[in-house]
């Protein structure tokens, strides 16, 4: 429910891109197109916010080219320290792959009019009934307090303090400040009230971060001011879709929704037919268009770093269209839809379609072969546990080591069976492994099959 209709085009991820830009832009801020997903920036694995790429310009390393800013920025939360990778699917909120929208200020404007320009967008252009917003805002930031009661008129019982949770960091370095989030009331059928610092989260949902960066924070615990208080926002683009669609989750959002009837159409089991299908389509679907954009910014799947996270992500997604029964390859007709649906506010992914379909086709080309052979030993080896028993490490790193099984599938998978992984057994096996790799070194003749192996773990 919203305080007067919300007009057509807002419910559209399109159309509210394009309204949030020009909102800002007609209040003097520059538009950037999003930065790569794969940052220029050691202290980071991914883009995890909407300010990674503005990094040099709030800490001063750079001057900035404009005073303001707004972007709508292609982030990824699925390694580090914002990681939301385990919720996705099980939560109705949570991706790894979302948009944020922001806009920022390099040392131009403050908390007064961060805070106005929030409130008039979401109250004056989304339409949004203010009666259902909360503000939190930092424990020792009466000021920020004072601004949203006093000029922006919010009623003191809807604001609140909390500490940690409104304290944001880019990383264990770099910029940081204390934080105000506008959450939206989702109503009584979503759990308890007391607003967002008591109520339950899937009722109070946040969707806009104001981060009043005024700090930097040095590696060893230091900290120093920036040159100049800034602004940095982030405004979730699917979690206000689903808000103003009147919609319970980020899932029934438009792009989703095209999305997820494909994955229904391939599996032939359609979405919201039951909870566990429903979880695995959703991760598909995440986890297409996670794979689609890394791929497309330069990531490729391999057993390091980005890479990791990247075959992480693939694999975990192909077990899941496995469980959903999909015995034919799944990822390149889901890069197909991925990009006819996000193609035309990306233009990167319709130069890059051909090769990121590829690159998606040999990976999962080679994990199927593998993966009903592992799934087979892990599941007698499940079947053969006594009650409380864990998964030996042995088990856990033949997995890893000879059917390309990342150790984060081979405990999910574990997990859902309240079985527990021997991870100090599992790292002694890959301690043992790698000691006789150094002296077998010399060895020259590899079998078929080792070559076989190494090329599935190695593409
Ligand atoms: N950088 C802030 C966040 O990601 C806005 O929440």
């Amino acid at each position: 429910m919203t305080a007067r209709p919300v007009p057509e085009d807002l419910l559209t991820a399109n159309g509210l891109r394009r309204a949030f830009v020009d909102f800002f832009v007609a209040n003097g801020h520059h538009h950037e197109a999003s930065g790569s997903l794969l940052p220029h920036d050691p202290t980071l694995l991914f883009t995890v916010a909407g300010m990674v790429p503005f990094k040099p310009y709030f800490v001063g390393e750079q001057p900035a080219p404009w005073p303001r800013a707004v972007t709508v920025q292609k982030c990824l939360r699925a390694g580090g320290k914002h990681n939301d990778l385990d919720e996705v699917g099980r939560t109705l909120r949570h991706l790894t792959f979302f948009e944020m929208m922001g806009n920022f200020s390099f040392g131009d404007y403050f908390k007064s009019e961060a805070c106005a320009f929030a409130w008039e967008f979401v109250t004056d252009h989304l339409g949004l009934d203010p009666e259902r917003l909360w503000v939190t805002v930092h424990v020792s930031d009466a000021e920020a307090e004072a601004i949203w009661r006093d000029e922006v008129g919010v009623p003191a019982e809807r604001i609140q303090r909390l500490d940690e949770d409104n304290y944001w960091r880019m990383a264990d370095t770099g910029p940081c400040g204390p934080c105000s989030e506008i959450f939206w009331d989702k109503g009584p059928d979503f759990g308890d009230d007391g607003g967002p610092a008591h109520g339950g989260d899937e009722r109070f949902i946040e969707i806009w971060n104001l981060v009043f960066m005024q700090f930097e924070q040095h590696e060893g615990g230091s900290m120093t001011p920036l040159p100049a208080p800034s602004i940095d926002t982030g405004a979730g683009l699917e979690r206000i879709l689903s808000v103003l669609g009147g919609v319970d989750s980020v899932w029934e959002t438009d792009e989703f929704t095209r999305l997820l009837a494909r994955i229904g159409e391939i599996s032939g089991v359609s979405h919201g037919s039951d909870d566990r299908t429903d979880v695995s389509q959703r991760i598909l679907a995440d986890h297409a268009r996670s794979s689609t954009f890394l791929i497309s910014d330069g990531a490729f799947p391999s057993n390091e770093d980005r890479g990791y996270v990247l075959r992480r992500i693939v694999r975990r997604a192909i077990r899941h269209a496995w469980l959903l029964g999909v015995e034919d390859q799944i990822m390149p007709q889901l890069v197909d839809s991925v990009v006819e649906i996000m193609g035309p506010d990306y233009p990167e992914l319709v130069r890059n379609h051909a090769f990121i379909r590829d690159v998606l086709d040999r990976e999962e080309l080679r994990f199927r072969e593998t993966l009903r052979v592992g799934l087979s030993i892990l599941d007698d080896a499940l079947d053969d546990l006594a009650d409380g028993e864990r998964l030996t490490g042995d088990v856990a790193f033949k997995l890893h080591d000879t059917y390309g099984f990342p150790l984060e599938l081979t405990e999910e998978i574990t997990a859902e069976r309240s079985v527990e992984v021997d991870l100090d057994g599992f790292r002694t096996a890959m301690a043992d492994q790698q000691q006789r790799a150094r002296s077998a070194r010399k060895d020259v003749a590899a079998s078929a099959v080792a070559e076989d192996l190494r090329a599935v773990l190695e593409a």
